[in-house]
């Protein structure tokens, strides 16, 4: 409260001289227009005693003042509103000046229509600052079709390794490629067409949910939405809603459950249907039962598609083509789950000490009544 009424008065003093000047200028202004009337009437009554002038004509010659008064007020009200924008429109231009992260050659090629999805990182390296490389000289390949488990502790660099696949940044040194392309030859736009992301913190749009859900397919049939909706375990809970798949959701989707958002964050990308998957913690927020049951839909959508997951269940870890363990942005042991704990390496410490979780039965609605009643 001390601080606030502090601020308050150094804001009225800065304000006082400005507001003051402000009034003088508007009380002149609307006495010159006032007894500019006046005196147009005080004139035009004395002419009229000589016979000089009809009133017809004074009339006239009011409305014809009050014009111009009006159009004068109108300049000084856009001089006066330009003084007041000046710090908005700065920050307009600011924004339209920002220099883009990403180049993109003029009419670069899009990506082939019938991608395959092999994906290779080649001697990648990239920090956020180039003090402090997050990522140091990673190298892999996954084949079209396969998958990809990325582990490792945390900040060590997994989200960010593929941020840069789907471009958010460019590596600063080496390359990636997808079917042998390097994806800095390509147009940023058909490059991420191709890939479905579900992000560690989902973020949604001041939309409809179905708006939201058709991001990355616009041309979905509300027929798709649904299907979507429902393997992702998002259906019944969108349903009962007030206005169903109409429902605003607030700015970056604060008025939705973290296992909601994520829920509609997975229909999205089931939407999507793109040739490479990504999936980010997809499921942290959800509970073991909910978990267990959209499981089922993503491996089926994982079926066929190049996908990178980064999870904490035993069976996708397990499951994966290839296991990549990162530490400190570096790509320590690959391999598949067996080879890596015969390995006794980090990996098998992470496995040891319970950074995967097993997988829970999977229940129906009911079953979980059932164990909440029985406790
Ligand atoms: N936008 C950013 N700007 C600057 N540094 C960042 C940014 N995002 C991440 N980092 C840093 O990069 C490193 C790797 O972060 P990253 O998010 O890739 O880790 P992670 O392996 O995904 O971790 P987690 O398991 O917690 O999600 C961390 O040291 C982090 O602080
Ligand atoms: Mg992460």
């Amino acid at each position: 409260m001390k601080a606030i009424r502090e601020m308050m008065k150094r804001v009225l003093q800065a304000q006082y001289p400005v507001l003051r000047g402000w009034a003088w200028l508007s009380v002149a202004n609307r006495a010159a227009s006032t007894l500019t009337i006046v005196a147009i009437f005080a004139m035009g009554a004395q002419l009229n005693a000589k016979g000089e002038i009809t009133v017809g004509g004074i009339v006239t010659f009011v409305n014809f003042a009050m014009m111009q008064i009006g159009k004068l007020e109108q300049f000084a009200g856009f001089i006066s509103g330009l003084f007041f924008q000046t710090h908005s429109l700065s920050d307009f231009f600011c924004v339209l000046d920002t220099k883009e992260v990403l180049h993109e050659k003029p009419g670069a090629p899009l990506l082939p229509a019938d991608l395959k999805g092999e994906v290779v990182f080649d001697n990648v390296s990239f920090g956020y600052e180039a003090s402090h490389p997050a990522l140091k000289h990673l190298s892999f390949k996954v084949p079209a079709g396969g998958t990809a488990a990325l582990v490792g502790p945390t900040g060590a660099g997994k989200t960010t390794a593929l941020s840069l696949l789907y471009r958010a940044y460019d590596p600063s040194a080496g390359r990636i490629t997808i079917d042998g392309i390097d994806i800095r030859e390509v147009s940023v736009n058909s490059l991420r067409e191709h890939i479905a992301v579900v992000f560690q913190d989902p973020g949604l749009f001041y939309r409809s949910i179905a708006d939201n859900l058709r991001i990355g397919n616009p041309e979905a049939s509300d027929a798709e939405l649904e299907a979507a909706a429902q393997a992702a375990e998002a259906h019944n809970f969108i349903i009962v809603k007030p206005e169903g798949y109409s429902t605003l959701v607030a700015e970056r989707g604060r008025s939705l459950s973290g296992g909601e958002r994520q829920r509609l964050s997975i229909a999205r990308a089931m939407l999507k249907d793109a040739p490479i998957l990504i999936l980010d913690e997809a499921t942290s927020a959800l509970d073991n039962a909910t978990e267990a049951r959209i499981q089922r839909a993503l491996n089926a959508l994982t079926q066929n598609r190049t996908t990178f997951v980064i999870a904490h269940r035993l069976s996708t870890v397990r499951n994966a083509g290839v296991i990549l363990v990162l530490k400190d942005g570096q790509l320590v042991e690959q391999g598949r789950y067996d080879e890596l704990v015969a390995l006794g390496g980090l990996f098998a410490e992470l496995d040891r000490g319970g950074k995967f979780v097993a997988d829970a039965q999977e229940a129906l609605p009911g079953d979980l009544e059932d164990v909440l009643v029985t406790g």
